[in-house]
Parts: structure tokens; sequence; C-alpha cells
């Protein structure tokens, strides 16, 4: 408490505040305020220490501390309830056992390293420190479980927007949820549901965001395929203000999807789509077949032309353009 009042004073003082200023406005030792100085340093704050001075912020962590995060949080639900943690195992994992405890709606973890991050299809998610954003979302859609995949398209999109406000590049979507830049990908979203018969209990959105990685940060048989947001953009990007503009995007997408249903997010989603009319390959199950990328229907699922001229839905499966 004294920790976040201490930044608070450094924070909105015009110039230096004096250790004497701030150890009388909360009644702590100057030694006190010395030490939470310290931990704040070690936070990834730039406190400027004058002997006669006193203290000065030169800049503001990077870090996606709650103290950075929530006070410049414009969403109503999403992320007010914020869990931020330096390495976790999983994010997903976290968030699956905090709403197994009743965590409400919007219940966020974000971890700034991942030791055993998921991907699709069980495999691994190398998640190093330093480089992206990795959270999970509690959601509580009161749709049918037929809905649930839907979630997935739909924040692939609001994660769209949120990179074009941010850094003004414009990345494309390969169905249904691979987020790419130069044809290369830039995030993975693994969407677990919990449905009790076909009612949505909750649902996990857990999606890992390259935004700092270098190309050395990426194992090395991903490399061909991936990249990260200051690749492209040929500069570092500002976690938080991606997180936050994420956030905002992704509760008004939501919000439009729980109201109005996928047919408002569709548009969207069509807009951002790679290889639309071109020939795809289509990996579902044991069957591998060609056919050309027509759209996706009302619901979500992917229409794919055969070389007879069918059209087919694809709910599941990979699509290699
Ligand atoms: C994919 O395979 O494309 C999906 C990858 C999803 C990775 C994210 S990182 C945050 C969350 N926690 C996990 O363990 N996995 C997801």
């Amino acid at each position: 408490m004294a920790r976040t009042q201490i930044l608070a004073a450094i924070k909105n003082a015009p110039s230096y505040i004096s250790g004497e200023e701030l150890s009388r406005q909360l009644q702590i030792s100057r030694s006190a305020v010395w030490k939470h100085v310290v931990a704040l340093r070690q936070e990834g704050y730039e406190i400027e220490a004058h002997t006669r001075l006193g203290y000065r912020l030169r800049s503001a962590s990077p870090r996606l501390l709650a103290s950075e995060v929530l006070p410049r949080l414009t969403t109503k639900r999403l992320g007010q309830n914020y869990h931020f943690f330096a390495s976790l195992p999983s994010t997903n994992r976290t968030a699956k056992e905090l709403a197994r405890q009743g965590a409400p709606e919007g219940t966020l973890v974000v971890a700034e390293e991942q030791t055993a991050g998921r991907g699709r299809l069980g495999r691994a998610w190398v998640s190093p420190r330093n480089c992206g954003i990795y959270l999970s979302l509690v959601l509580r859609p009161a749709v049918p479980l037929g809905m649930a995949a839907q979630v997935t398209l739909l924040t692939s999109v609001s994660y769209c927007r949120a990179i074009e406000q941010v850094t003004g590049l414009k990345p494309m979507i390969k169905w249904p949820n691979d987020v790419l830049l130069s044809g290369k990908k830039i995030c993975g979203i693994l969407t677990e549901v919990h449905a009790e018969m076909e009612a949505v209990n909750y649902l996990i959105v857990g999606i890992g965001m390259n935004v700092n990685h270098q190309g050395a940060d990426f194992p090395e048989e991903v490399r061909p395929v991936a990249t990260s947001l200051a690749l492209e953009a040929g500069k570092t990007v500002d976690s938080t203000q991606l997180l936050l503009a994420f956030l905002a995007c992704l509760e008004a997408d939501y919000d439009r999807w729980l109201s109005d249903g996928f047919g408002s997010i569709r548009e969207q989603w069509l807009a951002r789509a790679a290889g639309l009319g071109r020939p795809v390959q289509i990996v579902a199950g044991q069957r591998q077949w060609q056919g050309r990328l027509a759209s996706i229907d009302e619901e979500g699922a992917l229409l794919v032309t055969d070389t007879d001229g069918a059209t087919h839905r694809v709910y599941s499966g990979e699509v290699s353009i």
C-alpha cells in the first residue's frame, strides 16, 4: 500500500519530491521510503534519486504490472480482475483454476514467461521472457456449446484491430484463427471450453502474442513461419498499450457478438481473411483434400469449393494456403 502511494506521489509530483515530504505524507521513516524506491526500481520504474532534491520518475515500468495496466484500463469487465505473474507454467492452466473457483467473467491472467505454455493439437508454445504477452481470459457467455468456437474467430478479429490501432500494421487472418503478418504467424489462440450438457459454463481464451521477439527468440523450427510485431514494425512495441487496446477491442466485439450474434463479426473477419478465392489444402483428421477458399458462413464454418464446384462446410481442421 505504501509502495503504491509512493509511486503515485512520485508520478504526480511536477518535478522532484523529497524523501522528507514522502516520509511525512506516508508517516513512515525515510529509510522505509528508500526501501520502497529500491523495490520500485526492481519492478522496472526508472526513478532518479538526488541527495538534495529527492526523487523523480524518469520512466514508468514497461512491464505489465497491475500498477501500470489497471489505471489505464477502459473496459468494464475484461481485465478488471487482473492477475500478473513474472512466470507461470501456463496462463490457461491458472485461469482454469480461477474459473473453477468462481472467478468472474473478464478475469485476466498475464505472465511474462511460461515454462509449460500449450498450443493447439497438444503442441508446446515456447514463451520466453521479455518478448511476448502470454495471457488467458475467463469468459462466461450464456450461449449454446455450438457457438463457443466463434469466440476464437472473434478474438482474432479483436487482436487484428488492436494491432492496427497501435502499430498501423495490417494483419490478416488464416482460418480459423491464425493472425499473420508477411504471411507469418504473430500470435496463437487456444480456446478451452468447459460446458455442462449443451450450455457453456466458462471459456478460457489463451493468447500468445509475439510482440518484441527477435528472430533468435523463436525456436529454430518455427523461425521460417513466425514473426513478431517488432520485427515487422522495425521498432519496439509498447506492450502495455497493446494489451489495453486489445482488451478494449475484445470487449466491444464480444459484447456485439453477445447481443447480435456472429453476423456482426463475420464482415470484420472476411475483411482480413487471407487466401480468399485461392486454392487451399484442407487436413481434417486422416482426410486431406484440395479446394478453393470461398468464405465463412453465418456460424463461422469455413466454406471451401471443391474441384467439382460443390461447396463444403469445414468445422475443424488445418488449412494450408
Ligand atoms: C496455437 O497453437 O496456435 C495456440 C497457442 C496458444 C498459446 C497461448 S500463450 C497463453 C496461453 N497459455 C497457454 O499455455 N497457451 C496459451
